[in-house]
């Protein structure tokens, strides 16, 4: 992460797809009002690079984030490759392993709510040994080695830390090895963080208090699949997937900012998207990707009047995709 505020930064977008060119054009529009200096280029990614290049993430593209200050990105995903061999979301876990952003940071505020999930994103579930047997049998498997938790961990604490002093790690330590060594590790890592209270909970019973009673959680800490589908339900308790960001931090090199939604295929090409998540990611790239937090509370700040003045239908308003995005720029103007 960069220590010092970075002008005429190079941030590699992609717009991905579905809904993605929709609500990274509205992101563009307000960076090129709020930080007319940064540097923004186009690369393909995603379905829509599978179509013109057969690969999910071209080199091209990923040389490109490696060589960029940031990377910003829409979703991706169609339904049209849901079977295929070569699938939008390989290119999307291959990119986050590649940069090494084990950090992913997922914010959720709404009211007397307010917490922050820390998901682990490059091991876990998602990148463990998986196959098929030769009688046929398909597995995945989770797998994680100490150190992957103790880092993940490192950055929840300091978090807590930053913020109400609260951690609760999720696991499922009454049945996963891996979640009984990743009990282990925060355990030892709490030792260097005596001001932070932490908590162990199970996974099924932190969805459960998540539904409930959600005001409880200062930050979260967890496995990747298990951060995937909390962050899920922590942004329908808090006004739904329109509206939740994401930053996924490395140690050093570029982090990724995305909208903790998908592709939306169900509203893509409509104008209906909400680009509130997107937005919020910006925001979020602006503040950690490029130590330039009052750029990022004032977007910030313009969306929280988008959303009062102009909600898109998810909301219950009727405000189209472009019309926010208006919106956004006309509070950043005043
Ligand atoms: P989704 O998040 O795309 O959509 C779930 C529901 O939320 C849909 O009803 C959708 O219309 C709504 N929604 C999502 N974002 C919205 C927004 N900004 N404004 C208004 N409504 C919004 O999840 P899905 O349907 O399960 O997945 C669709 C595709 O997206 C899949 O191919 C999946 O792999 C991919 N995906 C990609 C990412 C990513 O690139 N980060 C994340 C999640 C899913
Ligand atoms: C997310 C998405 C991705 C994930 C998919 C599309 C690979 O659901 O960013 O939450 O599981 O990480
Ligand atoms: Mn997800």
């Amino acid at each position: 992460m960069s220590a010092s505020r970075l002008v005429g930064a190079t941030i590699a977008c992609l717009p991905g797809d579905g809904i993605g060119p929709e609500v990274m054009a509205v992101a563009q529009r307000a960076l090129r009002a709020l930080t007319p200096d940064l540097v923004l280029e186009d690369h393909l990614f995603g379905a829509a690079a599978i179509r013109a290049t057969g690969k999910s993430l071209p080199e091209e593209t990923l040389e490109a984030c490696r060589a960029a200050d940031a990377v910003l990105k829409a979703p991706i995903g169609d339904p049209e490759f849901d079977a295929a061999d070569v699938r939008p979301e390989q290119g999307m876990l291959q990119l986050r392993a590649e940069l090494d952003v084990y950090a992913n940071l997922r914010p959720a505020s709404l009211g007397s709510v307010d917490l922050l999930i820390v998901r682990e994103l490059v091991g876990g579930l998602y990148f463990g040994a998986s196959g098929v047997r030769e009688d046929g049998t398909v597995f995945d498997t989770m797998e994680y080695h100490p150190s992957q938790v103790e880092r993940v961990a490192r950055r929840a604490f300091e978090a807590a830390r930053a913020r109400r002093g609260h951690l609760t790690s999720v696991d499922k330590a009454n049945v996963l090895e891996t979640s009984r060594m990743w009990r282990h590790v925060v355990r030892e890592v709490a030792a260097d963080y005596p001001d932070v209270e932490v908590e162990d909970m199970l996974v099924d019973n932190a969805a459960m208090q998540l539904a409930s009673s959600p005001e409880q959680f200062d930050v979260i800490v967890s496995e990747n699949m298990f951060g995937d589908i909390l962050s899920d339900l922590a942004a329908a308790m808090t006004g739904g997937l329109g509206l939740a960001p994401s930053a996924s931090l490395s140690d050093s090199g570029p982090g990724i900012f995305e909208p903790v939604h998908g592709s939306a295929p169900d509203i893509a090409g409509r104008g209906i998207a909400n680009p509130a998540a997107m937005l919020r990611s910006t925001a979020l790239m602006l503040d950690y990707g490029l130590a330039r937090p009052n750029e990022a509370r004032a977007l910030e700040s313009a969306v929280a009047v988008a959303l009062r003045d102009a909600p898109t239908p998810d909301l219950g308003g009727s405000a189209t995709t472009t019309g926010f995005g208006v919106a956004v720029i006309s509070a950043l103007a005043s």
